[in-house]
């Protein structure tokens, strides 16, 4: 959950590594840092600064023409408070060497008792500083060679890290190394880059290089060297970025949320691009090498937060559609239980980032005890995907916002392509069934850009809420786990508190926290339903107490007449939380730019949640 990045080439390094770092600052926004190379053999220079990336800008006043080799960083603390000197690049005591870092190294209180015992001196609470101090060494002992140096010194840590080091001796060259971290080569025209993901570069070029598990690069304006750390030499895989520089800007939106909600119609078209054949068979390449989801006994969702929520809304669909048992459940807690599983589980992580680490440890986990493992991913070349059996991508494109929403759409879409493509395989639906289904599927993109055309009114009514203490969320059945997405959403936006029921729980307790005025938004389940009478009385029942109720509802659906409801269009039940979630996004957004919390990057949050 930092953002690195590395410049090597004719350009100034200065400004592509703080527009690398300006793209990157969802990832990590406390404190930021640079470093570049001057004259061979002389000190570093490296200004480094607690809090936004804009106060590190007001301390550089120097545009450093004469450097063209420097790295980056924007942190989100794990050791150390996010202060000046616990700020990134890290130095040896020399300054001639900096380090940048983003993951957690496990072993750094024993390294540096060890390294001060060599005479050390420390100037920061972090795990990163002893990856500096031992750089430094290994400098020394590999005769000046950084890259064979980064080699000795990964064998020597425990943890996830991607690392960027460079050396006033060597002053081109940058060295990068990774392990359940990411980091990814931008290979320029006489100039190259390294970042943790490609909207740090993409505005220089679309040609990226992937990097794989305790990799080390060296770069140097004319070159790429990757290697495995016996020092092998290895081929990356090369590909071209299909997202371009608009992409990953705000396209005249107030927030990159804003965008990413209205992206929703495209984010579920781009995901269902080629899923289909003529005669409306379900198409999903990546799965037919996995012979082991056709004849699964049982599939276990594993994701954090939103995710976890799209893996709730996708077992539905699973288990209506494929007949399979399916379990969903946090990653987090997942790892440190003894679970069982057979080799007729299939697990399936679903994870926006592909770097959550809940989530990796999980998939890990879950593949020691024999589980093939499909992830669900929107982040080409991440490490949850790369340590997969198979992947499908979503294409919801670069969603920058720290809150996740297209995302979570896209997400659910590809749980629904799965269930399609298992009972299309297994005869667990007709062929007439499943061409019906894709057909809902399919006209999903225009319903969401309805709600969406529609949504003024919404806009300005859940501003209406901003001062509210608690906002209670109501479901049933797949509007459930949408009520606990409404719920998170509004807490992790607006600051306020919120809690997601099942509509069934009600009298077990939480309506007792029901009175005069407090807010309830009610997903009700479509006409047809034997579930709309069920959530119709909750409705009369927190009413009768006062509530002020709001119902997300669809067009067909009746409603009493003094409730307000928000109008969705019909869909099939299991597709219908797609819709209901849209007006709960917009709702918490509202909220939030009411209450005056920083949207894209509420307090406290990252967008890619590295550490466990
Ligand atoms: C959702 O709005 C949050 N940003 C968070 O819950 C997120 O969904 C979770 O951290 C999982 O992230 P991932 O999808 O990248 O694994």
């Amino acid at each position: 959950m930092c953002g690195i990045v590395g410049y090597t080439g004719e350009k100034a390094a200065l400004t592509p590594v703080l527009e690398g770092l300006r793209r990157l600052e969802y990832r990590g926004y406390d404190s930021a840092g640079v470093a570049l190379t001057t004259t061979k053999g002389e000190k570093l220079f490296v200004e480094k600064k607690a809090g936004k990336l804009a106060n590190l800008e007001a301390e550089l006043n120097d545009s450093h023409d004469n450097s063209h080799s420097g790295i980056g960083h924007t942190r989100w603390a794990t050791h150390g408070g996010p202060t000046d000197s616990n700020a990134h690049p890290h130095l040896s005591n020399d300054g001639k060497l900096a380090v940048i870092h983003n993951g957690i190294i496990e072993n750094y209180l024993e390294l540096r008792a060890e390294l001060e015992k060599r005479g050390h001196k420390f100037t920061s609470e972090t795990d990163t500083e002893s990856v500096a101090h031992l750089l430094s060494d290994a400098v020394t002992k590999n005769g000046g060679d950084l890259a064979a140096a980064m080699r000795a010194v990964c064998n020597e840590l425990r943890g996830s890290f991607t690392l960027l080091a460079i050396h006033s001796d060597s002053p081109e060259r940058i060295v990068g190394a990774r392990r359940n971290s990411p980091l990814v080569v931008g290979v320029g025209k006489g100039e190259n880059f390294l970042a943790s993901d490609v909207s740090a570069f993409i505005s220089y070029t679309k040609s990226a290089l992937e990097l794989g598990q305790d990799e080390v690069v060296d770069v140097t304006p004319s070159g790429v060297i990757v290697t495995n750390l016996a020092g092998k030499v290895i081929t990356p895989r090369a590909y071209e970025i299909t997202w371009d520089a608009s992409a990953a800007e705000r396209g005249g939106y107030p927030h990159f949320m804003l965008k990413e909600i209205f992206e929703q119609p495209k984010s579920i078209a781009d995901t269902l691009l080629g899923r289909f054949t003529e005669n409306s068979q379900i198409a999903i390449g990546e799965l037919d090498n996995l012979p082991e989801l056709l004849s699964a006994e049982r599939i276990l969702i594993l994701a954090c937060g939103t995710a976890y929520h799209a893996g709730l809304i996708g077992k539905y669909a699973i288990e209506t559609w494929a007949k399979i048992p399916v379990d969903v459940e946090l990653a987090s807690e997942f790892r440190y239980r003894d679970p069982v599983l057979t080799k007729k589980t299939v697990v399936i992580t679903i994870s926006q980032s592909g770097e959550t680490m809940d989530t990796l440890m999980a998939a890990r986990h879950a593949k020691s005890l024999g589980a093939k493992v499909i992830s669900i991913c929107n982040t080409n070349g991440s490490t949850i995907p790369r340590e997969s059996d198979a992947v499908i991508y979503t294409h919801a494109g670069p969603e920058i916002a720290v809150a996740s929403t297209k995302a979570l759409i896209t997400q659910i879409i590809a749980t629904a392509l799965i269930a399609l493509y298992i009972a299309d395989k297994n005869g667990a639906l007709k062929p007439s069934e499943v061409s019906g289904l894709i057909e809902e599927l399919l006209a999903l993109p225009a319903k969401v850009e309805q709600i969406l055309e529609t949504a003024e009114p919404l806009r300005e009514m859940s501003r209406g809420f901003k001062d509210a203490t608690s906002v209670l969320f109501l479901g049933r059945h797949v509007g459930y786990p949408a009520a606990l997405e409404g719920a998170l959403k509004l807490k992790e936006l607006a600051y306020m508190h919120a809690e997601g029921f099942a509509g069934g729980e009600l009298k077990h307790g939480p309506i007792a926290l029901i009175e005069s005025g407090t807010p309830v938004i009610a997903i009700m389940p479509p006409q047809r339903s034997e579930l709309r009478e069920k959530m119709a009385s909750n409705i009369q029942e927190v009413r009768a107490r006062g509530a002020n109720v709001i119902v997300i509802a669809d067009s067909e659906t009746v409603i009493p007449a003094d409730v307000h409801v928000i109008r969705i269009p019909v869909s099939n039940q299991l597709l219908q939380p797609i819709l209901a979630i849209v007006p709960l996004q917009i709702f918490a957004y509202e909220m939030a730019v009411a209450r005056g919390s920083d949207v894209d990057q509420p307090r406290n949050l990252a967008k890619s949640v590295t550490v466990e």
